[in-house]
C-alpha cells in the first residue's frame, strides 16, 4: 500500500483537475458555494486551504480578498495552483497539513478543509489533532469549514465500481474495498498512447469518518455549529469558534 503522498505524485495528480470534471467547472462550484455561504473577509482576513490541492477553493478565496494559505504534499497539484493563481495573494506551501499552525500567522479566520481531504489522514486520533489545532489557531468568530464523504456506509458488489470520467483518450474508474476503519480507494486508469491502451493503477486508504463524529469533535472542542448537511452522501459541516 503506497501513502497518500505517494499516490497523488506518482498517479492521481497529473489526473486530478480533470477528472474532478475541470478547473473551470470547479472553480465556478467554489465560488457559488462561497458566495451561498456568505463568506468574505470581515477580520484578520486569513484563510488556511488544508489540502488545497490545485486551487479550487484557494482561488475564489484570493479572489474574494482573503489573504490565502495553501497547503498540500503534492507538488504536481500546487505547482498547477501556482501556475492558475497568478497575481492572487496565495501563499503556497508544500507540508503535511498536520503540520499547519507552523505556517499560520497568530489570527486566522476562516479554515477550509475541503473536497474529501479530511478522510485522506491515517488516524481518527490525527483528525482529532488537527480539528485542535484548528480551533486554537482561529480568531473569535473565525470559521472552519470541513466538506468529506461519509464512507460509513458500504456499497455492496458491482456498485463498488465507480465511473469518474472518461473521453476519447483516458478512462478512469475507481474501486471501492472496504475494511473495518478505512476504504482501500483504487484508482484505475486506462489512457491510450499511440494507438495502444495502457493500463495505470494504484491503491490508497481513506478513513471512515461519520458527519456524526466529526460534529461531535468540533463541539467537544468548543466550536458552535452553524451548518450541517449531508447530500449525495458528502457532508459539509461549517462551524465558528465562540
Ligand atoms: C481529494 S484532494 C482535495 C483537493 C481540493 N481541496 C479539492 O477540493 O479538490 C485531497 C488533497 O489533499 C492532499 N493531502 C492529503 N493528505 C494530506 C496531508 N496529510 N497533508 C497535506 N496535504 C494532503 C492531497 O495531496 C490532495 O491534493
Amino acid at each position: 500500500m503506497v501513502t497518500v503522498k505517494e499516490h497523488y505524485e506518482n498517479h492521481l495528480a497529473k489526473y486530478y483537475s480533470w477528472m474532478s470534471g475541470g478547473f473551470s467547472k470547479k472553480l465556478e462550484e467554489n465560488r457559488k458555494f462561497i458566495k451561498d455561504h456568505d463568506l468574505w473577509p470581515r477580520g484578520s482576513g486569513v484563510a488556511v486551504d488544508l489540502g488545497a490541492g490545485s486551487g479550487f477553493q484557494s482561488i475564489p478565496l484570493a479572489a474574494l480578498g482573503y489573504y490565502v494559505i495553501a497547503i498540500d504534499l503534492s507538488h504536481h497539484l500546487l505547482s498547477e495552483l501556482k501556475k492558475n493563481a497568478k497575481d492572487l495573494s496565495i501563499e503556497i506551501i508544500n507540508d503535511d497539513l498536520l503540520n499547519f499552525s507552523k505556517h499560520a500567522p497568530d489570527r486566522v479566520e476562516l479554515v477550509v478543509c475541503m473536497g474529501d481531504t479530511l478522510t485522506h489522514l491515517n488516524t481518527h486520533q490525527n483528525i482529532r489533532k488537527l480539528l485542535r489545532s484548528v480551533y486554537s489557531v482561529l480568531e473569535i468568530g473565525g470559521q472552519v469549514i470541513l466538506t468529506f464523504r461519509d464512507l460509513t456506509s458500504e456499497l455492496k458488489g458491482l456498485d463498488r465500481f465507480i465511473p469518474v470520467r472518461n473521453d476519447a483518450n483516458t478512462i478512469f474508474t475507481c474501486f471501492l474495498e472496504y475494511e473495518k476503519d478505512y476504504v482501500k480507494v483504487h484508482d484505475i486508469i486506462y489512457e491510450k498512447k499511440h494507438n495502444q491502451w495502457e493500463l495505470k493503477k494504484s491503491v490508497f486508504n481513506k478513513i471512515r469518518i461519520s458527519p456524526q463524529w466529526t460534529r461531535e469533535i468540533l463541539q467537544e472542542f468548543g466550536f458552535k455549529i452553524d451548518t450541517y448537511d449531508i447530500y449525495n452522501s458528502v457532508a459539509c459541516i461549517i462551524a465558528h469558534k465562540v
